[in-house]
């Protein structure tokens, strides 16, 4: 029989209510239609409700089309396509605008600390003192993880990906904590919101671990949420680890840029994952997987790994030479941190990732660091070519976040490992948005098939 962990109870008593609820997140009424589209089709026309957001574009209502017309929409990338109704985060791309529950990045980057991001992700407005300190110190005495998730971990091959390494530890945090399951519970939902948000430096920090073959540190309670996940990176038992103010403040920083985003991909896979009723570990899994891609948070990765590459083939030098090769029609080679889907002036993170870029530099006196040097040199350059000014290519965070993670030592396969703990808590605020939404359903889009027709199984004697 199962015997349940008591994990809490022993300390806290029964865990106290966060301030879920305090505006309104989720549950909220979709609005009156402001105007109706007209649709005509086969000498039909079909009236469709139009919505007015608070922010950004109308949005034609299509959810009776089907019923009414007999016919799909299609749009395979979700490029005009909006999956739900959501008050979390909002960009605007032609203006280079990011507001988390309407706070623009830059503000939250100068003024909060990335709990307190988290606070206001999850609850819908910033805490107040005391709601700051109770937000901490809940997240702060749930940092440690099941003993056993360890030899869970031991399981995996030292030289594995740690992407690979977090997806299978978040999946397996279903089977560690099963004492809350019926997730339909705010209750539950907001225990397994915190564990998550506190358990992830813990799982990222032990994967680095296990991959350079280092002990594993234990969480220490009386550190910041940051400067806790520097320790647990960087300390060893043999030595005193130092936290540096500067460092912890860069890294925090990095957290808060990449808190939410939206619905991008991996946040539209956790929704459609979550939205079978399956238990939220699983639904940040595969969260997990899908940022690992490339296209999504594996470009941060990718952009040091190509300026190492200039480097090692002739460094500033060559810069002209690689240029040429990204603008050549033939050459499949993409200038890395640059460009974006959204933005089109500039990445609002980029501006706050280069400020922070040029303070961790110049406090571990790095300045003249050649890779550094090199990617200044690029940026200048390609912000003077006509080619990147006329596509509207401007450096996105990713430009500038893998120079500040490799300057505070974080090896680059950790970076999106890095980013994931960050996005953990965008991927849950947006997880109990839809799970508390009226208008909830499982995800389940349709298609334009041009598959065969139907025909009959040949016996296999006459099957060519
Ligand atoms: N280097 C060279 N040319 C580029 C680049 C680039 N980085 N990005 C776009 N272009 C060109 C592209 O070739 C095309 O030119 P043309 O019109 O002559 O064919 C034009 O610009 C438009 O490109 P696109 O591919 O249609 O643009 P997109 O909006 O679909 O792509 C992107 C966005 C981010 C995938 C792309 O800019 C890119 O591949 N950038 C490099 C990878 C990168 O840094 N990704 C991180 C994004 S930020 C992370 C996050 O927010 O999660």
């Amino acid at each position: 029989m199962r015997r349940p962990d008591p994990p809490f109870a022993h300390r806290y008593g029964t865990w106290p209510a966060l301030a879920l609820g305090r505006v309104s997140i989720g549950g909220s009424k979709m609005a009156e239609p402001t105007k109706t589209a007209t649709l005509s089709l086969d000498g039909k026309s079909y009236d469709l409700p139009v919505y007015s957001p608070t922010l950004g574009p109308d949005v034609v209502d299509i959810r009776k089309l089907y019923d009414q017309a007999d016919v799909f929409t299609f749009d395979p990338g979700f490029t005009s396509t909006a999956a739900c109704e959501s008050a979390i985060t909002f960009i605007d791309g032609d203006k280079g605008e990011l507001l988390y529950r309407g706070y623009p990045i830059e503000d939250l980057a100068n003024n909060c600390d990335f709990l307190e991001v988290c606070f206001l992700l999850i609850n819908g407005d910033l805490p107040n003192a005391t709601e700051k300190k109770d937000f901490e110190n809940m997240v702060m005495h749930h940092t440690m993880v099941h003993e056993q998730m360890q030899f869970f971990l031991r399981g995996f091959r030292r030289d594995a990906h740690p992407m690979s390494v977090l997806t299978g530890l978040v999946g397996a945090m279903a089977a560690f904590y099963h004492d809350e399951i019926d997730y339909s519970e705010p209750h539950a939902r907001e225990v397994a919101q915190i564990r998550l948000i506190a358990k992830m430096p813990t799982l990222v920090a032990m994967a680095y671990k296990y991959s350079v073959g280092q002990p594993f540190i234990y969480p220490d309670n009386s550190l910041s949420y940051t400067a806790n996940f520097m320790r647990m990176m960087f300390a060893t038992p043999c030595e005193e680890y130092k936290v540096n103010p500067v460092l912890v403040r860069a890294l925090d920083r990095i957290f808060t840029l990449h808190a939410d985003h939206e619905q991008n991909a991996s946040t539209s896979t956790v929704r459609l994952c979550g939205s079978s009723g399956t238990n939220p570990f699983a639904a940040i899994s595969a969260g997990i997987a899908c940022l690992w891609g490339p296209a999504h948070g594996g470009a941060n990765e990718a952009c040091l790994q190509m300026l190492n590459e200039i480097q090692a083939n002739g460094g500033v030098d060559k810069i002209h030479e690689f240029i040429a090769q990204v603008k050549d029609k033939n050459s499949s080679v993409r200038l890395m941190g640059f460009g974006h889907r959204v933005y089109k002036n500039f990445d609002p993170r980029a501006k706050l990732m280069r400020e922070t870029c040029y303070e961790v530099l110049s406090e571990l006196g790095l300045q003249d660091d050649p890779l550094f040097k090199l990617a200044m040199t690029l940026e200048k350059i390609a912000l003077e070519d006509e080619y990147f000014v006329s596509r509207k290519l401007y450096p996105n965070v990713d430009f500038y976040s893998g120079i500040v993670q490799r300057a505070l030592g974080i090896p680059t396969e950790m970076f999106t490992c890095i980013f994931a703990l960050a996005r953990t808590v965008g991927w849950i605020a947006q997880w109990e948005e839809m799970i508390t939404d009226p208008e909830y359903k499982i995800g389940r889009p349709r298609q334009l098939y041009v598959g065969e027709t139907t025909r009959k199984v040949p016996n296999i004697s006459v099957r060519k």
